[in-house]
């Protein structure tokens, strides 16, 4: 089935000018790239992002990183764009991501890891317009 998930280049790979050797990822596999907006978050405006997470130890500190440079969202289309897409990135932990995988060439560690990817077809459909109006998607 063909999908739309979301996905963000994190400010940690913002800051290594890895946008498009993260990008080109995707794009190597297939998959399109149908909406892309760089901006600089606010610390509330990532905490909204991550409401799903505000009861975990680590919210505090993951939206103080997703705020503190720019960062690239975007929209990713494609067959099974949901699953393939976390494929692609690697595990959440750099240290555990598979070889060939984003977060295994990119991530620093559990937090600075470089990419983001909705994990189910549910977030998905809170995060694409959380950053993309219908107007800025793209039917390629
Ligand atoms: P992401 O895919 O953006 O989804 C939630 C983020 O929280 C995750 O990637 C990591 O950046 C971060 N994260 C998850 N687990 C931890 C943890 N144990 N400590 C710090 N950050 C974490």
């Amino acid at each position: 089935m063909v999908q739309r998930t979301f996905s963000i280049i994190k400010p940690d790979a913002v800051k290594k000018n890895a946008i498009g050797e993260a990008l080109g990822y995707f794009e190597k596999a297939g998959l399109k790239v149908v909406a892309m907006k760089m901006l600089h978050l606010t610390k509330e405006e990532a905490k909204g992002f991550y409401i799903v997470h505000k009861e975990r130890p680590f919210y505090d500190e993951l939206t103080t990183f997703m705020s503190e440079g720019p960062i690239v969202a975007v929209v990713i289309e494609g067959e099974d764009a949901i699953v393939r897409v976390r494929e692609i990135m690697g595990a959440t932990n750099p240290a555990q991501a598979a070889p060939g995988t984003i977060r295994a060439a990119l991530g620093a560690n559990i937090e600075r890891n470089a990419v983001h990817g909705s994990d189910s077809g549910q977030s998905a459909s809170f995060e694409i317009p959380y950053f993309f109006s219908a107007l800025e998607i793209m039917n390629i």
